[in-house]
């Protein structure tokens, strides 16, 4: 089937520090697994980061960082369209369109807004606020049908939903639905990979503590040791689903073992019940590294090859370009801009 008859995907990283294995699990395996069945875009999210401060230095780094680990990972530039959100203007120009559309009290329910401002709000950057509007501008652009993202993103597809819906409504003629509304895909295991110091809290690369997550660049040893390290309870395996979903620690691990063995928890349960934790962690670190110690090598090898990387970014950009200025320029025409 030609791309352009497929249906769309479309998903986003933020270019904003190493990327960690949830990244990988929740979002950028996903990324590759579906990428021959749909017309495939993947952006890097760089307005996204800058809604809060980043080192312009170390910015530019993390671009093409994402940009190599995307590749390294296993997406095919060839196959799908891989870019850079800021060259390609639409994104901030039918954001602004939707910043109109979208209501302050769909916006104030966003628990990722309340989580990333903390306890003073006002400082936050409008930017933190109005961040949904920009993700749904940029889903929207490329009359995107579904999306793949972990699990800390379902309201912002909702909220694209509810855009898209008042869009339809407010400026699109009887019969005609501009936006297609997007669904998530979220994947049934290791959608919300956990950190590794405490299951009850998301892995996430602004945790402070480099222990509590798997980097995609992490080496054997530093994976081993933190695999080893990673707080568990002093029970044996669990040797039923009930009982893992009461034990977090025990529940993260096992997911990140099913996730990455392409298996059911309820396997991986079925398989290590009743054993002690330091045995499944062996197995657990042993399977790690012959996952990502292939992605690394060839990361690192990419780092290398910038002449390469701007090259792919430059024919992804030409590519999304293509696709989302018709879509921009029916928007404008829609609402009544020249
Ligand atoms: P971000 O790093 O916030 O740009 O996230 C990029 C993608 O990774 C998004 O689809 C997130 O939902 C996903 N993601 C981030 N952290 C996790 C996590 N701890 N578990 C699963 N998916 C995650
Ligand atoms: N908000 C997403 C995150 O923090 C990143 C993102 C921006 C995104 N725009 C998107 C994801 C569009 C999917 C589709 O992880």
């Amino acid at each position: 089937m030609a791309a352009s008859e497929q249906p769309r995907v479309f998903s986003g990283v933020q270019p904003t520090g190493s990327l960690h294995l949830g990244n990988y699990l929740g979002a950028i395996r996903n990324f590759v697994d579906i990428q021959d069945d749909y017309d495939a875009v993947y952006c890097i999210v760089d307005l996204h980061a800058i809604t809060v401060w980043q080192d312009p230095v170390e910015l530019k780094q993390n671009i093409l960082d994402v940009a190599a680990a995307y590749l390294a990972c296993g997406i095919d530039p060839k196959r799908s369209t891989v870019f850079v959100q800021s060259e390609i203007s639409g994104h901030a120009e039918l954001a602004w369109i939707l910043n109109c559309v979208a209501r302050i009290g769909w916006l104030n329910r966003m628990t990722q807004f309340k989580e990333k401002a903390g306890k003073n709000r006002e400082n936050a950057s409008v930017g933190l606020y109005v961040y949904p509007n920009l993700m749904a501008s940029d889903i929207l652009l490329y009359h995107a049908n579904f999306v793949p993202v972990g699990d800390d993103q379902k309201q912002h597809l909702e909220i694209t939903r509810d855009i898209a819906q008042r869009f339809n409504n407010d400026f699109t003629p009887e019969g005609e639905e501009f936006f297609p509304l997007p669904e998530p895909l979220i994947l049934p295991v290791a959608s919300r990979v956990m950190s590794l110091r405490d299951g009850q809290k998301k892995m996430s690369k602004s945790d402070p503590s480099d222990m509590s997550r798997i980097d995609l660049i992490d080496d054997p040893d530093l994976l081993r040791k933190k695999i080893g390290k990673a707080k568990t309870d002093p029970l044996p395996l669990p040797d039923s689903r009930e009982e893992l979903e009461t034990r977090p620690e025990a529940l993260n691990l096992m997911s990140i073992y099913s996730g990455v063995s392409r298996q059911s928890v309820e396997q991986t349960v079925a398989e290590h019940a009743g054993r002690q934790f330091s045995d499944f962690k062996s197995k657990l670190a042993d399977l790690l590294i012959s996952e990502l110690e292939p992605i690394r090598k060839e990361f690192i090898r990419l780092k290398t090859d910038q002449a390469f990387l701007d090259q792919c970014l430059r024919e992804g950009g030409d590519k999304a370009a293509e696709r989302a200025a018709p879509v921009l320029g029916r928007a404008k025409e829609l609402v009544g801009l020249r």
